[in-house]
Formats: C-alpha cells, structure tokens, sequence
C-alpha cells in the first residue's frame, strides 16, 4: 500500500513536523564533522545532510543549524573533517549528535591535519577546506574542497525516517 501525505510549506510545528517526517524517506549515509573552536578545543556533530558536489575540483557539502553548539567553530575555522561512520558506530553517531556533551572524552581521536580532530575509527574520512558559506534559512550549508581523503571499508550505518538502518544483504 502506497501512504500519500502532502502539504505546502508552512511555519507551523505541524507543518514542520509533516515536512521533517517526508524528509525522512531519503535514507542517508551518517557522518560525524569535527573541527577545533578558537581556543583549540576539538568541536564535532553528527550530520547526516553531507553530500558530494563536484569531481574536478573535489567539493563536497553539508548544513549546519545555526542554533547548533558547533556553529560558531565550523564557521570560523578553515578547515573540518567528515568521517562516514560505519554500522556498528551508532554510539559515536549518538555521541556526537548529543548538544554541547563532552564528546571527544569518550572516543579515541587524534590531531590531524591543520589541528583538525581525526576519529579513530570510520568507514572514510575527507579532509576539507572550507569554500563557501551559503545562507540556507535556519541553517547555513557548508562547502568543502576535499584536500585529503581515505576510505577504510566496512558496512555503512544509515539514516531513514528518524531511525538507524543497516544495509539489507544483496
Ligand atoms: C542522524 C543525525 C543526523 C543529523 N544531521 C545534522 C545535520 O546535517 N546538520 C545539523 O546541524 N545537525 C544535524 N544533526 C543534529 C546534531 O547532531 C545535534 O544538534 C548536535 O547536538 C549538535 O551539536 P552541538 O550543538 O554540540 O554543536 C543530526 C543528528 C542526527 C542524530
């Protein structure tokens, strides 16, 4: 049977809540975005809005909310990290997706390039610059030139409709 649910975008909690929920069947990939905050501490979120842009050159994006803890760090420093996390890192998924928590005391990290916190573990990470900020309503979308990047494998840990998924075997 095929749900059918439409609406026409509107600033009521309702509204935003139908247009959250219809969002939610796009499945994606999670990842968790580091940078360091003005005094060298590390910063991080867990994103889910990550996507590729561009090959030639590398470009790569993702939005941050501007009520977010992180917002001030990402949009000052130069330089993030995105680490794709893999099926069995919904821990660090939740961790990271936890407001202003302590979140690099819990997990195994170390500086990377341009002072940049590294997660340990990941399925693949990207080292970027940041290009652009782009106003995006109540978020602002970040655009990151890939300068660096590597891909250890694994199964990926998905997003869809409000809850974790893994991938269905072939
Ligand atoms: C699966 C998942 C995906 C998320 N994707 C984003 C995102 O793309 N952008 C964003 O700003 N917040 C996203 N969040 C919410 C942030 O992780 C959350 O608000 C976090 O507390 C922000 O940390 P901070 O306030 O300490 O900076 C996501 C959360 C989850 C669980």
């Amino acid at each position: 049977m095929t749900t059918e649910k439409s609406s026409t975008i509107s600033p009521s909690p309702e509204q935003s809540r139908l247009l959250r929920d219809t969002l939610g069947h796009f499945a994606t990939g999670v990842t968790v975005i580091t940078t360091q905050d003005a005094d060298g501490q590390p910063a991080g979120m867990t994103a889910n809005s990550f996507n590729s842009v561009s090959l030639d050159p590398a470009l790569v994006l993702w939005s941050i909310d501007k009520q977010s803890m992180g917002y001030k760090a990402f949009t000052t420093r130069e330089h993030f990290a995105i680490h794709i996390l893999r099926a069995d890192q919904q821990h660090v998924s939740n961790l990271f997706a936890g407001r202003g928590a302590d979140k690099f005391g819990q997990i195994s990290w170390f500086e990377g390039a341009n002072g940049i916190p590294r997660l340990e573990e990941c399925a693949a990470y990207f080292h970027c610059r940041r290009s652009q900020c782009i106003e995006g309503g109540d978020h602002t979308i970040l655009l990151g030139e890939v300068l660096e990047f590597s891909a250890f494998g694994g199964e990926p840990l998905l997003f869809h409709q409000g809850r974790y998924r893994a991938l269905a075997g072939d």
